[in-house]
């Protein structure tokens, strides 16, 4: 394995870093936008922001009226950001802060009056922008001989470019004081920068290869490239994974990396990718020119840092591994893990998780951490039956999936996550096999016997007697059939798998049936249906069991057979008085639900009124008239005719139908007195006295009404 080791403050600094999220936010909003020069010094970011609409331009003039402008972190003069604005072009300003605050240092010192001493390179864009903050009065010196050239000048301040080199400054600023004693300083060397270049040094002092990974125009990127040429003979400067050296015995060396600010950190995954891939001789790519170091370094200014090779290579660790150090800078949070993920192999058969990185109908690209996406084809997706991958996955969601093929012979790794969907099935299904739980299979194919079908793409055979609960002539009409299932035996070392859709439904009628019991309660009403009439009573369905209405429940008076009351297939509503669940009996009350004809007696028949009843008893005494269904009145002898008669069948007959008046109800006695007579000869309302009605049944010995309720049916 590689030793590399990539310094700790690596990939863009925060104002490169806020620049580029800032360009990037603008090309959610606006379509004609612009950038006024490269936003940074790393094409291949400039060209990734370009694609994504974000143009470059070269001067105010290159920009279109109306159009939105973001302002890089190096900052421009007051001057252009006038001119932006005659032009009507939206300014987002994504200067640096530290860049801002020299800016307005130098401002606020000019309006002093004092002259502006700034250490930098004239023609850097930084530069120039802070001169314009002084009207461009300053004087940009960039070494000793620049010092001592100056005129004489009085109430100076001196700032410098944020990326000076800080033993640089120091030096160059000595010779300013010398000159102007007295004068201002304003000290502002990017922090983000000095710490960059501390580290390259020490990193430097200590690997056998310095690889600095920048831009060739980028000022930072040159100082970073010549510190480390000063402390490692062997330091190279590439702006992309395609300028890596190739004769380089990596695998015997100790490599450090640095990087420029304009550096983002998946080109540095890039780089270590390819320096592995060098490793294992995987690539084998034409030599790449070697990058002479420089005889002049900034070493010699400063010997007391400078550690000599012999003693660097000492230093170095013996261990071999990659060494990285824990990001801090913001959006590499994941470079460690995602470097370590890179560098770990990957085998045939291993399970990992990816994140979707692009899906279509035909398969999906994932990102499982290695240095090549993985592929999972379509026939590879699902272990159900063919899913289109779109209706299932979409871009960012993480799936596990099963390395097929390290490399397809196109570098391509090729996944399944079919094959993982089918293990965790597999184990769901024994899982639920054991809690005695129901499937879904969908029929696939007949086959002799019985029908192949699919549970959620594990292949379970059906036997033909076991397709319904009745004889099954054509199973080829269960292939395609969607069929609720049991498992009747499973096979886990074959992984073989019979089962029941006709022991399913058995279950299912059986637990419906349970659970229609269950919901039976005495006490409550139900609607139902006649299904069959017997002697004794009428079965009714109330809802998949069948109860019994008792004859003598179905009216409250007499019934000779239940169809004098029901028919087969009336709907009625019925009372559940008893429910015997052992034994799956249900008593229903059908005339409980009615009112009884006691109740409603006095209301219905008025006394004076003349009615028609039937005669159904004869006694002595006189006769019993049913007015209706478990209401009977009795006609005395002496009401029966006009005349006086001895023997009551002399005149009446049972099941003669007779005018009756009501003489008087009686509803708590439950006696009704009628009379034949008065209804042949109706007496006008004038002569009707009530002493009439009790006359009827004084006349009547008190046992008449004892054998009276003895016969009473409601009684
Ligand atoms: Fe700003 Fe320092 Fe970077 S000045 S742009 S944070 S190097």
């Amino acid at each position: 394995m590689l030793k590399v080791q990539v310094a700790e403050h690596r990939g863009f600094c925060f104002g490169v870093h806020r620049t580029v999220d800032t360009v990037l936010e603008a090309t959610k909003h606006f379509t004609s936008l612009y950038t006024l020069g490269p936003i940074i010094h790393n094409p291949s970011v400039v060209n990734m922001l370009e694609g994504r609409g974000a143009h470059v331009a070269h001067s105010v003039e290159d920009i279109p009226e109306g159009s939105t402008v973001v302002i890089r972190s190096h900052g421009v003069s007051p001057d252009v950001l006038s001119q932006l604005h005659s032009r009507s072009i939206k300014v987002i300003d994504a200067t640096c802060p530290f860049v801002a605050r020299i800016q307005h240092k130098v401002e606020q010192a000019y309006k002093e009056g004092k002259i502006i001493l700034l250490v930098g390179e004239p023609q850097h864009p930084e530069v120039q922008g802070i001169n314009g903050w002084c009207r461009n009065t300053a004087y940009i010196v960039q070494n000793t001989a620049d010092v001592e050239a100056l005129p004489a000048l009085e109430n100076v301040c001196v700032t410098a470019q944020t990326t000076t080199n800080q033993e640089y400054w120091e030096s160059l600023l000595a010779a300013i004081q010398a000159r102007f004693p007295g004068c201002d300083v304003y000290p502002s060397i990017c922090s983000a920068t000095f710490e960059r270049q501390q580290e390259a040094v020490t990193l430097a002092q200590n690997v056998d290869i310095m690889i600095v990974i920048g831009g060739r125009n980028s000022s930072n990127t040159q100082k970073l490239y010549k510190l480390c040429c000063g402390y490692c003979k062997q330091t190279y400067l590439i702006e992309s994974p395609e300028e890596i050296p190739r004769d380089i015995p990596y695998r015997d060396a100790h490599i450090g990396i640095t990087t420029g600010a304009s550096t983002p950190a998946w080109i540095i995954k890039e780089v270590i990718t390819s320096m592995c891939d060098i490793e294992k001789n995987e690539i084998l790519a034409p030599e790449t020119e070697k990058i002479e170091v420089e005889a002049e370094t900034p070493v010699a200014e400063n010997p007391a840092t400078i550690a000599p090779a012999a003693e660097a290579e000492e230093q170095t660790t013996e261990a071999d591994t990659v060494q990285s150090i824990p990001s801090t800078g913001e959006g590499e949070a994941n470079f460690v893990e995602d470097f370590e993920k890179m560098m770990m192999p990957i085998r045939p058969g291993q399970i990992i998780k990816g994140k979707v990185v692009s899906v279509n109908d035909n398969e999906v690209c994932v990102n499982i951490g290695y240095k090549s996406d993985g592929f999972i084809q379509r026939s590879e997706f699902s272990a159900g039956d063919d899913v289109n991958p779109r209706d299932v996955v979409k871009e960012g969601d993480e799936i596990e999936v099963e390395v097929l093929k390290v490399n397809d012979g196109e570098g391509n790794v090729l996944l399944s996550k079919k094959n993982v969907d089918s293990r965790k099935y597999w184990k769901d299904l024994v899982v639920a096999y054991n809690n005695g739980e129901h499937f879904t299979a969908v029929g696939q194919q007949a086959v002799k016997g019985g029908v192949i079908a699919s549970i959620n793409g594990i292949r379970a055979f059906i036997p033909a007697s076991h397709l319904d609960t009745k004889f099954v002539e054509k199973i080829d009409t269960y292939v395609g059939k969607s069929m609720d299932v049991v498992i009747i035996e499973m096979e886990k070392g074959r992984k073989r798998v019979v089962a029941s859709h006709k022991n399913a439904l058995l279950e299912n009628a059986k637990r419906e049936k349970a659970a229609k019991w269950e919901s039976i309660k005495e006490g409550t009403r139900v609607v139902g249906t006649v299904r069959r009439l017997t002697d004794f009573g009428a079965f009714v369905d109330i809802g998949g069991v069948d109860g019994l209405v008792h004859v003598t429940n179905l009216a409250w008076g007499r019934v000779q057979h239940p169809r004098d009351v029901v028919n087969v297939g009336d709907e009625i509503e019925v009372l559940i008085m008893k429910v015997d669940r052992e034994n799956e009996r249900i008593s229903l009350g059908y005339k409980q639900l009615k009112p009884k004809p006691w109740d409603v007696a006095t209301s219905k028949y008025i006394p004076g009124t003349i009615v028609t009843g039937k005669v159904v008893r004869l006694v002595t005494f006189g006769a019993f008239v049913e007015l209706e269904p478990g209401l009977d009145g009795l006609v005395h002898i002496s009401q029966i005719a006009d005349h006086r008669i001895d023997k009551v069948e002399s005149v009446l007959q049972p099941g003669q139908v007779v005018d009756v008046k009501i003489l008087d109800v009686n509803p708590e006695e439950h006696r009704i007195s009628l009379s034949i007579r008065d209804a042949m000869v109706p007496k006008s309302e004038n002569d009707y006295s009530p002493d009439d009605y009790e006359d009827s049944y004084d006349e009547a010995d008190d046992d008449i009404f004892e054998v009276a309720e003895d016969l009473d049916p409601l009684a």
